[in-house]
């Protein structure tokens, strides 16, 4: 199953029938619960690295067994075992499949782990409000899977100040209905309230064999600096390692498939002026990723 048209395939017919449902769905991870780990081996599924070096370079130095995290739509616990491997041995989880649960449990690394669904009707889950220093979820949203609406769920759960990161299947992004339209301007709207900001959205291509993903991280924003001090020190990060020079800015950003392929550094402000925006392109192996930074103006300092 490591073949990427395969995978595709594999993945269109197993979970995303729309007429399936999430009922029907769970059904399916529960059944799949034992062989999801080597399933997903084949598919060379890179998430669970990711959210884990995406969250390291965020906290910096800061004492990592001391951090509270929920990892929503758990699953088996891939993702649990790469963060408590890294250091992050306070976790909890949630999925609605409690095969998958099952698994996760076995691996002796979550605290609680509750058997719910997130973003589905208005139920909210148990845990308090405020409850955790950052959320982690990768490849849970989707069709049949958790709707745009758990991001509401997973601001609540997460301290001021704390981190959510997110990790998307590209096409559910880009190209699913239910998703394209709604997933990102339903975070600029949250953003708009005040409730988060975006530190960074990073396109990587190889989620799966031959599939990308996407990683939305946002903070927990209380005013309008939060989220860009660390935003800065990840971008600072990145930007060492940019090596051509800038390109010709892109004026607005553009869609996604028109930008610069060329490696190097755009600054551009927006018609409004209210935010500036860094963006580049580094080479990753044989593909490029895309590196999209936004702050807030006033507390930009370069
Ligand atoms: C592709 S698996 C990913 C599991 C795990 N995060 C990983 O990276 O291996 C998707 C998981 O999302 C769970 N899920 C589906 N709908 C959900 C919902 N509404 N809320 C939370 N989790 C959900 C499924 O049960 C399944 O375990």
């Amino acid at each position: 199953m490591s073949d990427g048209k395969l995978t595709t395939e594999y993945i269109h017919k197993v979970f995303l029938d729309p007429k399936r449902g999430a009922v029907k769905t769970t059904e399916i991870y529960d059944e799949l619960a034992e062989k999801y780990n080597e399933i997903v081996r084949g598919f060379q599924y890179k998430a669970p690295r990711r959210v884990v070096e995406t969250l390291a370079s965020l906290i910096g130095d800061r004492n990592r067994a001391g951090m509270k995290i929920m990892d929503l739509g758990c699953g088996t616990g891939l993702v649990g075992e790469a963060l408590y491997a890294a250091g992050f041995t306070q976790l909890d989880g949630v999925d609605p499949s409690q095969g998958m649960l099952d698994v996760a449990r076995s691996k002796g690394i979550y605290g609680e782990l509750v058997c719910a669904y997130v973003g589905v009707g208005n139920e909210k889950l148990s845990f308090p409000d405020n409850s955790y220093d950052a959320l982690t979820i990768a490849g849970s949203m989707g069709v049949n899977m958790m709707p745009c609406e758990g991001i509401y769920e997973m601001h609540r759960l997460v301290k001021p100040g704390g981190y959510i990161i997110n990790i998307v299947r590209q096409e559910t992004v880009n190209d699913i209905e239910g998703f394209k339209d709604r997933l990102e301007p339903m975070m600029s709207e949250m953003e708009k309230d005040g409730k988060w900001k975006l530190v960074s959205r990073v396109l990587f291509p190889d989620y799966l064999v031959d599939q990308g993903g996407v990683i939305f991280t946002h903070q927990w924003g209380v005013d309008g600096t939060v989220a860009s001090e660390s935003a800065l020190r990840s971008a600072g990060n990145l930007l060492s390692q940019v090596r051509a020079p800038p390109p010709a800015p892109w004026p607005d950003g553009g869609p996604e498939s028109q930008r610069s392929p060329c490696c190097g550094l755009a600054i551009y402000n927006k018609p409004n002026q209210t935010t500036e925006e860094q963006q580049f392109k580094r080479p990753v192996g044989n593909n490029d990723c895309v590196v999209v930074w936004s702050f807030v103006r006033s507390s930009v300092y370069y």
